[in-house]
C-alpha cells in the first residue's frame, strides 16, 4: 500500500506583492529572512522575546516553553498577565479616543466606540459580573448576536479571570446545554435576540429551552436588549444586561493571572464522541493572536479591518476580539447575513466604513461570486488593500474572481491555514514579503515547524505527494487540552505517531517551491462551509429521532459550500418506495436543525434497509462517500456482508 497521497490539482500562476504594498509593509522579504533565522536558531527564545516585546507582563516570565508534562506543554506560565489589560488598559493613553469598535446591525444602525468607551463597558460588565458572584476560574458561557457586547461580555471574563465559552448563535438548544453542561458554567450571558437574514434569532428562547431541560450548573442568565421583542424573563434568574450594569463601578482592576490560566474553551468536532471544549491559555494564545495581526494582516494604525467570523468561531475569538484589540487596531462587527437585504451588503460595509483589511471565508466568496459582478462593481472598493481567507481550501477560480473583481487586482491574498486548536494562523503568506498562488497558503510562519509525513510519520519531502500535516515543535497558542479529558487531548493530537508530533488531522503536499496546499481532512469531520462537523454528530442526533433505527453521513463535494452533507437513513419502519421520502426527508432535516442547528442539516438523504458493512460490523464509508459523489464503485466489494444493499444506497432500487 503506498503511504502517500496523489494530488491530481495543478497550478502554476504565482502573484508577486505590488511594489507599492511591499514598500509599506511591516514585514518585507529581508525582515521575513530573519525572523525565520531567528526563529530557527533559537526556537524558544524567539517566542520567548516576542513575548516581552509585543504584551504588557505585570509579572515578567524567566520560564518559556516547558515540555515536562508533554503533550501538555506550557508557555511562560511563572509571569503574569491579564488579556483585557493587554486588549484595552495599556492603549488608553496613546489611543483613548481611537475608535476601537465600528458596529453596523443589519437593519443598519451604526455604533462606534473608543478604547476609552471601551475600557469603560467592559470595566462595568466585569464588575456586574462580580456582583452576580462569578470568580476567576468559573466558566461563563456566552451566547450573543454579532454585536459589541459580545466582545465586551468576552473582554470582561478575561478582565476577572473567568473562563468563557462562547457557543455560536446559530446552534440550536440542545447543542447549547451540551456546552454548558461540559463545561460546569454558571452564568449564561445572551440576548433577547439578533438579527439575521430579516428575522430575529431566538436566542433567549432557545436559551430558556436548554435550560429547562438541564444546565443545573447555572445559577443566573444575563440578557442584553437587543431587538426589544417580546421573551420572558424568569425572576431570581434572569437579568437584563442594563440593570446588571446599574450603578457599577466604572473602573476594575484587571486580574493577574498566570499565563497558563484558561482564557477560553471553545468547543468544536471531533470524528467520534461529543464536541471537544478546547482549552486556551492566556499569555501564549494572545501572543500569536497579536503578532499574526502584524506578520499576516500588517496591520497598521490607519487600518479599519473587518473580519467577516461570528464570535462563536474561532476566527471571531483571535481576529475580531483578542488580535486586533491587542494591536489597538480598528475593527468592523457586523450582525447580520451577508446576503441581507442583497449581495452588496459586504461590498458596501467596505465602502462606508473605508474598510482597508477584509477577511472572509471561502464559502462566502463563492457564494457573492456567483451572484455576479454588478453587486461589487456598484461600490467603491479602493480603501481595500489587503484580502484573506480561512476555514476551507479556496479554488482557484474562486480566489481568482476575489483578486480581480474585489481587489482589483492589486491586494495580496493572505490564504490562512490553522484551527481551533492552533489559536491562530499557522500557515499563511506575509503579504509584502512572498509570492501568492491561487488556492495555497504558502509556507508556514516563522516560528512554526510544519511538515508532512506519511503514514509511518516520515517526512515526505518529493513535491506533490500527499500526507499528514503534523506541526513538530510546540507553539505558544497551541490548545493545551480538552475541557476534562486529558486523555482525549492525548489520542487525539499526538496519538498517532507516538507524541512526536502534533496531528492537525489535515492532508496536505508541497510543491517544488515548498508551498503547501491541503487537500482535506483525514478523520470523519466535514467542513461545511468553513465550519467543522462531526460525522457521528449528525448521526447521533439522525438516530435519536424515534422514526430512525440506524444513519451514516459523509460529506460529498458541493460548489458553494466546500462539502455538502450526505446521510444515509435505515428506518425503523417500512423503507420508503426508491428510497427517497420528501416529507420524512424535511421532517428529519428539521429534526437535526433542532438537535444541532441549521448548519448541520443533510443536504441529501437517501433510505436503506441497512448499511454497507464489512461482516465484523463496520460501516464501509469509502463506498457512501464514492456514492454520494454519483461517481460508479469501482472498488471490491466482495467482503461487504450485504452487497445487494448497494443497489438501494445508489437510487438503483
Ligand atoms: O481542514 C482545515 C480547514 O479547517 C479546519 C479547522 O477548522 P476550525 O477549527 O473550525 O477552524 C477554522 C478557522 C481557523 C482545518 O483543519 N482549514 C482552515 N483554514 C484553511 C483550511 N483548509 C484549507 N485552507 C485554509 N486556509
Amino acid at each position: 500500500m503506498s503511504k502517500t497521497i496523489d494530488s491530481t490539482l495543478q497550478e502554476d500562476r504565482t502573484f508577486n506583492p505590488a511594489i507599492e504594498f511591499t514598500k509599506n509593509a511591516r514585514i518585507n522579504a529581508e525582515k521575513l529572512a530573519e525572523l525565520r533565522q531567528a526563529a530557527a536558531q533559537d526556537h524558544e527564545g524567539f517566542w520567548g522575546n516576542l513575548a516581552k516585546s509585543e504584551l504588557s507582563w505585570h509579572k515578567p516570565f524567566s520560564k518559556l516553553c516547558d515540555s515536562s508534562n508533554a503533550p501538555h506543554y506550557t508557555w511562560f506560565e511563572d509571569g503574569e498577565i491579564n488579556v483585557s489589560y493587554n486588549c484595552i488598559d495599556r492603549h488608553l493613553e496613546t489611543h483613548g479616543n481611537k475608535t476601537a469598535i465600528i458596529f453596523e446591525g443589519e437593519p443598519g444602525d451604526v455604533k462606534k466606540l473608543t478604547y476609552q468607551q471601551l475600557y469603560t463597558e467592559t470595566c462595568q460588565f466585569a464588575n456586574a459580573l462580580k456582583a452576580q458572584g462569578i470568580q476567576k476560574g468559573d466558566r461563563v458561557v456566552i451566547y450573543m448576536p454579532m454585536i459589541p457586547e459580545a466582545v465586551i461580555a468576552m473582554q470582561a471574563c478575561a478582565r476577572i479571570g473567568a473562563i468563557h465559552s462562547v457557543v455560536f448563535g446559530g446552534f440550536s438548544a440542545e447543542s447549547l446545554k451540551d456546552r454548558i453542561e461540559d463545561a460546569g458554567a454558571k452564568m449564561l450571558i445572551t440576548a433577547d435576540g439578533g438579527n439575521r437574514g430579516g428575522k430575529i434569532v431566538e436566542l433567549k428562547k432557545a436559551t430558556d429551552k436548554a435550560l429547562a431541560e438541564g444546565c443545573p450548573s447555572i445559577n443566573s442568565v444575563i440578557v442584553y436588549q437587543r431587538t426589544a421583542h417580546p421573551i420572558t424573563m424568569q425572576p431570581g434568574r434572569d437579568i437584563w444586561w442594563h440593570d446588571a450594569i446599574e450603578g457599577q463601578a466604572t473602573d476594575c482592576t484587571p486580574a493577574w493571572v498566570s499565563s497558563e490560566h484558561p482564557l477560553f474553551l471553545l468547543y468544536t468536532s471531533g470524528s467520534t464522541g461529543k464536541p471537544k471544549g478546547v482549552q486556551h491559555s492566556s499569555g501564549g494564545y494572545l501572543l500569536n493572536a497579536a503578532v499574526t495581526m502584524q506578520w499576516v494582516f500588517d496591520i497598521h494604525e490607519s487600518d479599519i479591518f473587518f473580519c467577516t467570523a461570528d464570535v462563536g468561531w474561532i476566527t471571531g475569538h483571535t481576529y475580531v476580539t483578542y488580535g486586533p484589540l491587542a494591536n489597538a487596531a480598528t475593527i468592523v462587527m457586523y450582525e447580520g447575513g451577508p446576503v441581507f437585504p442583497d449581495a452588496g451588503r459586504f461590498w458596501k460595509l467596505c465602502q462606508d466604513h473605508q474598510i482597508t483589511i477584509f477577511y472572509t471565508a471561502p464559502t462566502a466568496i463563492r457564494a457573492l461570486m456567483k451572484t455576479g459582478d454588478d453587486f461589487p462593481n456598484s461600490y467603491d472598493l479602493s480603501s481595500i488593500r489587503l484580502l484573506g481567507t480561512v476555514g476551507e481550501p479556496i479554488n482557484p477560480e474562486a480566489w481568482m474572481w476575489y483578486h480581480r473583481t474585489i481587489g482589483k487586482e492589486k491586494c495580496p491574498i493572505v490564504d490562512t491555514w490553522w484551527q481551533t486548536e492552533t489559536g491562530a494562523h499557522m500557515l499563511s503568506p506575509i503579504p509584502g514579503a512572498m509570492a501568492t498562488k491561487p488556492g495555497s497558503c504558502t509556507l508556514a510562519l516563522p516560528g512554526i515547524d510544519a511538515e508532512i509525513v506519511d503514514t509511518s510519520g516520515d517526512p515526505i519531502t518529493a513535491p506533490n505527494k500527499g500526507g499528514s500535516l503534523v506541526i513538530k515543535k510546540p507553539w505558544p497558542s497551541m490548545i493545551r487540552t480538552i475541557w476534562g479529558d486529558d486523555a482525549r487531548y492525548q489520542k487525539t493530537y499526538w496519538g498517532e505517531f507516538d507524541n512526536r508530533y502534533y496531528v492537525a488531522g489535515d492532508n496536505a503536499r508541497r510543491d517544488k517551491d515548498g508551498y503547501f496546499w491541503i487537500m482535506g481532512r483525514t478523520d470523519d469531520v466535514l467542513n461545511v462551509s468553513g465550519h467543522r462537523l462531526g460525522t457521528m454528530e449528525i448521526e447521533s442526533a439522525l438516530v435519536a429521532n424515534p422514526k430512525v433505527a440506524e444513519a451514516a453521513v459523509v460529506g460529498r463535494p458541493d460548489e458553494l459550500k466546500g462539502e455538502a452533507i450526505f446521510a444515509y437513513v435505515v428506518l425503523k419502519g417500512q423503507r420508503p418506495e426508491g428510497g427517497i421520502d420528501e416529507t420524512l426527508t424535511l421532517e428529519l432535516r428539521n429534526w437535526v436543525a433542532e438537535q444541532i442547528g441549521p448548519i448541520a442539516k443533510p443536504d441529501d438523504m437517501r433510505f436503506a434497509d441497512n448499511l454497507p458493512k464489512t461482516r465484523s460490523g463496520k460501516i464501509m464509508r469509502r463506498l457512501l462517500r464514492t456514492i454520494a459523489k454519483g461517481e460508479e464503485i469501482t472498488s471490491d466489494t466482495s467482503t461487504l456482508e450485504n452487497e445487494s444493499i448497494l443497489d438501494q444506497l445508489q437510487g438503483k432500487a
